[in-house]
């Protein structure tokens, strides 16, 4: 089955399509508009969406080596994420799939990237621990099969990655900042802006505000310091946050059975983040699922690659119409 699929929950406009397990095109655009205003403009993604999309799905059918006529289904984000994007994309896949008289299917974000993991890899073995990380969502789940999904920790406050935003805003980066505070916490050395690890409790939560406000007063008090500079900053609150993340997820792995650790979102294209999440789960003698870099931020592949789970599993779907804020836990069998 050819699934041609829409994601635009966010500010990335992206179209793939998906035959079975295989990506046959992803075509993505990051929509730049945003840059200069520091965050997400919700009007002006929706709009962009909608000059994006109809040019995207003409590539990734181009790129596809197939026509419009041989898409089965057409698959698209129903939630969560910002409403008038969620609304273009939605709108666009209903046309599309009237017009070509095929089936639509919406997808939960979350739970496509969750199972992103798995594509270009073997099956994950069940039950597995996931985290998930991105520019909104700070998640531990145990994940015990398709739909079978156990929420044990989730941030208190910031998400990672918005962390990784915010701290990169101090250090005058553009946004999204966290892959440039990425490559510049390669160059730093963290020893030379020690930061607290936060939240070494018992529970399974996390929270990064505390963190964040941490580099804000410590800049400011050491304003005038030549000591101080970007990359030891980036490389300090970049151990931290992972330090912190790696401490939950060692006592989750102690508490459970998982049998596979698995990571994705957004923030899961970090460098430590990986290597170090690597090194966890081969201490726990089990494997170690991070998708490659071209399905870590939002895409349309993770989209098509969940519908098709979805369509093989024959779980079907009540209504299309847009969810904004969509817990993962509210789906149904
Ligand atoms: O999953 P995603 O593309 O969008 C959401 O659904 O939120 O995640 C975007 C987030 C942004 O906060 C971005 O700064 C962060 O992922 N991010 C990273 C890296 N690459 C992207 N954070 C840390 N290290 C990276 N290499
Ligand atoms: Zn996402």
């Amino acid at each position: 089955m050819k699934i041609l699929a829409i994601e635009s929950s966010c500010d990335e406009s992206s179209v793939a399509v998906v035959e079975n397990r295989t990506v046959l095109s992803l075509c993505t655009r990051t929509q730049e508009i945003h840059e200069k205003f520091g965050g997400v403009v919700p009007e002006l993604a929706g709009r962009t969406h909608l000059e994006l999309l109809p040019n995207l799905a003409q590539q990734a059918i181009e790129q596809s080596g197939c026509s419009f006529d041989q898409i089965n289904c057409v698959a698209v984000t129903r939630g969560p994420g910002l409403v008038g994007s969620l609304l273009v994309g939605l709108n666009f896949a209903r046309g599309l799939a009237r017009g070509l008289n095929i089936p639509l299917r919406t997808v939960h974000h979350i739970e496509a990237h969750l199972w992103s993991a798995e594509m270009d890899r073997e099956p994950i073995p069940l039950p597995f621990l996931a985290l998930i990380v991105s520019g909104g969502h700070t998640l531990l789940v145990i994940v015990r099969g398709l739909r079978q999904y156990e929420i044990i920790g989730s941030t208190l406050d910031d998400a990672v990655g918005e962390a990784f935003d915010k701290v990169g805003k101090l250090l005058g980066l553009s946004f999204p900042a966290g892959a440039a505070m990425d490559q510049l916490a390669g160059e730093g050395d963290a020893s030379l802006f020690p930061l607290p690890t936060l939240m070494k409790d018992e529970s399974f939560n996390f929270s990064f505000s505390g963190l964040k406000t941490a580099v804000l007063y410590r800049l400011n008090s050491q304003r005038n310091d030549q000591l101080v500079e970007a990359r030891n900053v980036a490389a300090a609150f970049q151990k931290s946050a992972v330090d912190s993340i790696l401490t939950k997820c060692e006592r989750a792995l102690n508490a459970l059975d998982a049998k596979a650790m698995v990571c994705a979102g957004g923030v899961a294209a970090n460098s430590l983040l990986r290597s170090r999440l690597g090194t966890l789960a081969s201490n726990f003698h089990i494997p170690c699922f991070i998708p490659s870099l071209k399905y870590c931020a939002d895409n349309a592949a993770m989209i098509g690659y969940l519908a098709t789970k979805l369509n093989v599993a024959k779980i079907g779907h009540d209504s299309d119409d847009a969810i904004p804020r969509w817990p993962l836990t509210h789906l149904s069998l």
